[in-house]
């Protein structure tokens, strides 16, 4: 008991009280926080890093500098490891690396899902070469439980350097605001390289990571709010590939209620103005819980999790309130790994459409929008998961069919009747197609605009209906906007025993 005293309690103390001082929690104090109370299991308490060098030998604190075990959340096995600051400043040696290693291992051998709470000076400066060795058997790791066990990574202080990329082979990135930052060169080296001056938090700060790079996936208030997230996260996944995600009781009704009508009015008269596709996404999800992850990022389309009948979906849906819902790189990238991550995890997916089409300029073709707008293709023609979509209103050319159309494999399509499904806008169609007519109009000193109005109302109605859509077999249905909830909700029932293979192969080959 003594040996405890002398590894754990005594240390965790002068712990505590250097991350009070500034205003953080210590490792420990972390898990305890994220796992349910009393259920942690502390491994390798007692290792000790083995160096000389810089006067190491003088200063082996047990345990080193991270903290590892079990637990469970909501009653279900997880593992963890935390750094400890307050050790070497939480740095990467050797031994250290061999605990991460050995918990990750432990996570995918039995099939849990593994949170990482990071605070950390990155590699071990005085060990040299074995940091950085330990570093690419955790990056080897974690791409080895892709799409096996669920990875979540917490960053609750600096990781800095090569050390980035754990969270980023990572499912999901919870960032702190002000305290949590993250970046391959820092300040002082891109000062010295480009001479450009940035702060710590303009460049790899919280805020950043979650509107610029999108590289976080929540912006937490602080610790709480970000081990909040987490645990809330967990309730939506399975424990790993083989699993489904947990059933939670539910009271969802067949019947369309009062809340399922207010639908029927939220798409306005014009086809312009923005509404909050959210209100759908809340109508149709239990309790109107939905969990939205990259609230920030390309803000255009929204993507998150939910419940209906108590299990859990993905919902994808255009955002018309922000760039009028238009697609870009962001938009696609960030779409295009959520499918992903469903369906690695058997996450049937909702998708929500109202996309005018894809945003035009020449940063978007020079900075890639094919290669990388055809990531979020490559993951809906790949999903096995069941696929339902609902077109609210505007679906035009590649964009109608990037979104979970007919034709990219989805099971079940509607649409609302306010829907527009065409190879373009009317407007746009009017001036290819009738060119020559609005010049001679011109000509003759007709009124221009109200002929290509009329004429472009003409097209919309005859082209661009989403009966003719149901006519050529491209949707299963056209329903009331108030029927949503119930008809998801329906589709989702029959689709529950879905089963699509796909031929054997090593791996495909995304356009990355
Ligand atoms: C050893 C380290 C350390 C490190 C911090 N410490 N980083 N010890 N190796 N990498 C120690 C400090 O010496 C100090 O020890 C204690 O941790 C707290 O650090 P402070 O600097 O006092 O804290 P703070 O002011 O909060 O600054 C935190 C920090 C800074 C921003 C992280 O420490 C820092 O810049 N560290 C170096 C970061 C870095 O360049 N790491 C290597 C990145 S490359 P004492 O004894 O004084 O309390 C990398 C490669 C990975 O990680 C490659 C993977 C492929």
């Amino acid at each position: 008991m003594d040996r405890r005293r002398e590894a754990i309690e005594a240390p965790e103390a002068q712990a505590r009280a250097k991350q009070h001082r500034r205003g953080k929690q210590s490792a420990r104090e972390r898990i305890d926080q994220l796992l349910d109370p009393g259920s942690f299991v502390e491994l390798d308490a007692f290792v000790r890093h083995r160096t000389h060098a810089f006067g190491m030998a003088e200063k082996r604190p047990y345990g080193d500098s991270v903290v590892v075990g079990t637990g469970t959340i909501h009653g279900r096995r997880v593992a963890v490891y935390s750094q400890d600051f307050t050790v070497f400043g939480g740095s990467l040696g050797e031994v250290a690396g061999e605990k991460i290693v050995r918990i990750m291992e432990l996570a995918l051998k039995t099939g849990i899902p593994i949170i990482g709470i990071l605070d950390s000076g990155g590699a071990r400066i005085q060990e040299g070469v074995i940091a950085l060795s330990k570093y690419g058997e955790i990056f080897r790791l974690n791409t080895k439980s892709s799409g096996v066990i669920p990875q979540i990574s917490i960053v609750l202080g600096p990781a800095a350097g090569g050390a980035v990329y754990s969270p980023a082979l990572t499912d999901f990135v919870i960032m702190v605001d002000k305290t949590s930052h993250m970046f391959v060169t820092g300040p002082d080296v891109i000062k010295t390289v480009t001479g450009e001056e940035v702060s710590f938090d303009e460049l790899g700060g919280a805020r950043t990571h979650n509107k610029v790079s999108g590289v976080s996936h929540y912006l937490a208030q602080d610790e709480d709010d970000a081990i909040d997230y987490a645990r809330t996260l967990l309730s939506y996944l399975p424990d790993n590939n083989l699993n489904d995600p947990p059933v939670y009781a539910s009271s969802t009704q067949l019947e369309i209620t009062d809340a399922d009508r207010r639908l029927d009015r939220l798409v306005p008269d014009s086809t312009t103005q923005p509404y909050d596709m959210k209100t759908v996404i809340r109508t149709v999800l239990d309790d109107g819980e939905f969990l939205e992850v990259q609230a920030l990022f390309a803000p255009n389309i929204v993507i998150g999790f939910g419940r209906v009948e108590g299990r859990s979906v993905g919902v994808i849906a255009n955002q018309p309130a922000a760039m009028a819902g238009t697609l870009n790189i962001d938009a696609g990238e960030k779409a295009a790994r959520f499918v992903r991550f469903c369906d690695a995890f058997s996450i049937p997916i909702i998708t929500l459409v109202d996309v005018p089409g894809y945003l035009p300029g020449t940063d978007q073709e020079w900075s890639g929008v094919i290669r990388r707008g055809a990531k979020l293709l490559y993951a809906y023609a790949d999903a096995t998961v069941p696929l339902i979509t609902v077109i609210t209103r505007k679906a035009y050319g590649g964009a109608y069919i990037v979104m979970g159309s007919k034709s990219m494999g989805a099971d079940i399509n509607l649409a609302w009747p306010t829907a527009e499904i065409a190879v373009m806008g009317g407007q746009g169609a009017v001036n290819i197609l009738y060119r020559h007519q609005l010049a001679e109009a011109a000509e003759r000193g007709e009124d221009v605009e109200t002929l290509r109005r009329r004429l472009a109302d003409e097209y919309t109605y005859s082209v661009a209906s989403p009966f003719l859509a149901a006519e050529r077999g491209e949707l299963d249905g056209v329903i009331e906007p108030a029927a949503t909830r119930v008809e998801i909700t329906r589709a989702l029932r029959v689709l529950r025993t879905k089963r699509d293979n796909r031929p054997a192969k090593k791996h495909g080959n995304i356009p990355l």
